[in-house]
């Protein structure tokens, strides 16, 4: 069978012609605090940045749904818009809250200042045992050693005053995958890697610098509001009607990633409830890849998340989605064309649509179940 990345009953060309708009080829991706910590299937800033000026006015509220590292939400503050995010994903939540704080210089001189402390204080850190998970698999990701200089860092970190407390998390956890065996960010297997206690050190506190001089730089990028809620998107019941101008996200793509594996050892890092994480999660390439499996749990989930999106977006609102096909059992899934259906059945119309190219070297679609080469973006209006 050949492997596409794009299945459609509509024109092809006319959209990849109409999605030209959305090609983001050579823009820079890593202002503010976008290049904190990595994510899969993270989007290109540009995206919501495009969406979000094009459908809302200053003070208006985007919301997105499945935030994960809570690039939509970054923007909406750059531009003045209030936002709502939510995740079932711990170290999604973790993330998008730290890059939507509201930094002071005061911050940043803190952030200084502890860079001096913990330099001092970590030769002769205690060691946290207590700090480490009790799962016995832990020790197949990482050295004993590793894990011990790590939880002195965390030892120290939980010192820390709590409104910076969770900006050097993120930052921890940011490190993670690097210091453990894990071969990649995206990619849950085991690769023998020499990790030194030093190179930990280093890693973190190359990370702090990194992160202090970028706050910095960007301080007052983020005026209003911005809340982000761990939560299931199939019911966000904390979210008011009609509360919501704009929604713009990105949906887990169907039996492509495993966002609980991936971020597995900073889920044990962040004593998040791994069960829940992974049991919540929509699409999940475990689910999906099984003998045998069909597509349609995945869009009876989807049909969920669109009607809290019908309820939450004011009457006339608009709802941007970016959205890959996908391959279940060996057969195409032609999920946009699906969603589309179950939109306007809920009582969306359909805006526009189109398809656009992935640069090509974008590398976290690196998947064999599909070529993922391009995605569609679908725009509709609550009506
Ligand atoms: C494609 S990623 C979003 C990436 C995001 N646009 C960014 O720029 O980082 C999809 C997200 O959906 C989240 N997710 C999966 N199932 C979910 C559920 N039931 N409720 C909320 N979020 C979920 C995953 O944790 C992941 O963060």
């Amino acid at each position: 069978m050949i492997r596409k990345a794009i299945y459609t009953n509509e024109n092809e060309e006319k959209l990849l012609a109409l999605g030209e708009e959305w090609n983001f080829h050579d823009a820079k991706t890593n202002e503010y605090l976008h290049g904190l910590h990595p994510y899969p299937a993270k989007f290109i800033p540009q995206i919501p940045r495009l969406a979000i000026n094009k459908y809302t006015q200053e003070g208006d509220t985007v919301y997105d749904p499945f935030c994960g590292s809570g690039t939509t939400l970054v923007e909406a503050s750059a531009l003045k818009r209030r936002s709502v995010g939510t995740d079932n994903n711990s170290v999604a939540v973790l993330v998008s809250k730290v890059k939507t704080e509201i930094y002071t210089s005061d911050d940043v001189n803190d952030l200084r200042c502890f860079l001096q402390s913990f330099e001092a204080m970590l030769p002769s850190a205690k060691l946290r045992r207590d700090l480490v998970t009790e799962d016995k698999n832990f020790y197949y990701w990482f050295s004993t050693e590793t894990i011990d200089h790590l939880s002195k860092i965390k030892g120290l970190i939980l010192e820390v005053d709590e409104n910076l407390r969770e900006l050097l998390l993120s930052v921890f956890s940011s490190i993670i995958v690097k210091v453990s065996y894990q071969d990649s960010d995206t990619r849950y297997a085991r690769k023998d890697k020499v990790i030194t206690s030093d190179e930990v050190t280093r890693s973190f506190i190359g990370k702090v610098k990194k992160v202090i001089k970028e706050i910095d730089s960007s301080l007052g990028y983020c005026q209003l509001d911005s809340k982000v809620y761990q939560a299931d998107s199939r019911n966000v019941s904390m979210i008011d009607g009609e509360s919501v101008d704009l929604i713009v996200t990105s949906p887990p793509y169907l039996n492509a990633y495993d966002y609980h594996k991936y971020h597995r050892q900073r889920l044990h890092w962040l004593d998040a409830d791994i069960k829940k994480v992974r049991t919540t999660e929509i699409g999940s390439h475990d689910q999906f890849t099984k003998k045998n499996a069909v597509a349609q749990p995945y869009f009876d989930d989807m049909a969920m998340c669109f009607s809290e999106w019908h309820r939450v977006l004011r009457s006339g609102g608009k709802c941007v989605i970016v959205i890959g096909d996908a391959i279940v059992s060996k057969s195409p899934v032609y999920v946009a064309d699906t969603f589309c259906d179950i939109l306007t059945r809920q009582g969306f119309s359909i805006v526009e649509r189109s398809i656009r190219r992935l640069k090509p070297t974008n590398r976290s679609f690196n998947v064999k179940n599909s070529r993922m080469d391009s995605e569609h973006v679908l725009v509709l209006e609550k009506v």
